[in-house]
């Protein structure tokens, strides 16, 4: 039996994985702030598949949740093969409409955190010649707009990087990046979805089922569903100029709610 730990695994893409590793029979540790959500994750996954769930409430927006998640994953004793970097949220509001403490915070939970959990990780990965590592990026990685984006170019970079320094150890990286996918993300961070077309919505089941197949085919990137393939390989080849142009006009209209919230 394998030890998977998952990030944000109380919804959305997070708890997909979470449904998922499970009924692959891996033990799991489930992280997230809200403990009562991550104790009723647990009791029900460890009843559906009778596998270990273990539950580790932290906010990855702080150091004491950080430096306790690097500790689980530092154990001797419970080795982690599996490490799902998935928290993370989005902003409301452009550039400057965002106060800076905000931004700095979404710095930490999406670059400081995967950066050290990642790190914390990979290092007993190497020395035991075997583990994986997938840090949920975003196809916002690829456009040139926003801080969002910014901090999920920095994970794919990063990710790319560490995947090619670990490669002969055993060790597998990948930067996942998907494109709209329904979960609880843009309600969360107050964002209008009116204007996105039925098209563009991805499953998280899904999302994750891709996730793996590329992870076991060894690929540092995963763009998990064919039409965003299409577009991303489109948006790598337009003029960064025009891209930004038109991903700043895309951005105006997928953006903060204007229902007084
Ligand atoms: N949905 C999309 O369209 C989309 C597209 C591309 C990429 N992504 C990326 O996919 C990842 C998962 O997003 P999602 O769509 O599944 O969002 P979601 O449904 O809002 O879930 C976010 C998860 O992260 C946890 N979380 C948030 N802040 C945290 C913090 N400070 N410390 C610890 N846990 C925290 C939340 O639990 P608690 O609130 O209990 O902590 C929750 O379990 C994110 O990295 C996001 O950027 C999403």
């Amino acid at each position: 039996m394998t030890t998977a730990l998952v990030t944000g695994a109380t919804s959305g893409i997070g708890a997909a994985f979470a449904r998922r590793l499970a009924r692959d029979r891996h033990d799991l540790v489930l992280v997230a702030r809200d403990a009562q959500a991550l104790g009723h994750q647990a009791a029900e996954l460890h009843d559906r598949h009778g596998i270990e769930a273990a539950v580790l409430r932290a906010d990855l927006s702080t150091d004491e949740g950080i430096a306790a998640v690097e500790a689980r994953l530092s154990e001797r004793a419970h080795p982690v093969d599996l490490l799902i970097n998935n928290a993370g949220f989005g902003q409301r509001g452009s550039y400057l409409d965002v106060p800076v403490a905000d931004e700095l915070r979404m710095l930490k939970v999406h670059c400081e955190a995967v950066l050290r959990l990642t790190s914390a990780a990979a290092e007993p990965m190497r020395r035991r010649g075997r583990g994986g590592v997938v840090n949920v990026a975003s196809v916002a990685a690829f456009l040139p707009r926003g801080t969002y984006g910014a901090s999920k170019a920095w994970v794919v970079q990063f990710t790319e990087g560490a995947a090619r320094d670990l490669a002969a150890d055993g060790v597998r990286l990948m930067a996942l990046c998907p494109g709209f996918v329904r979960t609880g993300f843009h309600q969360r961070a107050g964002l209008g979805t009116d204007n996105i077309p039925g098209w563009m919505w991805l499953d998280a089941d899904r999302v994750v089922d891709a996730a793996l197949r590329d992870l076991a085919r060894r690929r540092t990137v995963c763009i998990p569903d064919p039409r965003y393939k299409v577009l991303m390989g489109a948006a790598r080849l337009a003029p960064r100029g025009a891209l930004g142009g038109l991903s700043s006009r895309a951005g105006r209209r997928y953006g903060p709610r204007h229902d007084g919230q």
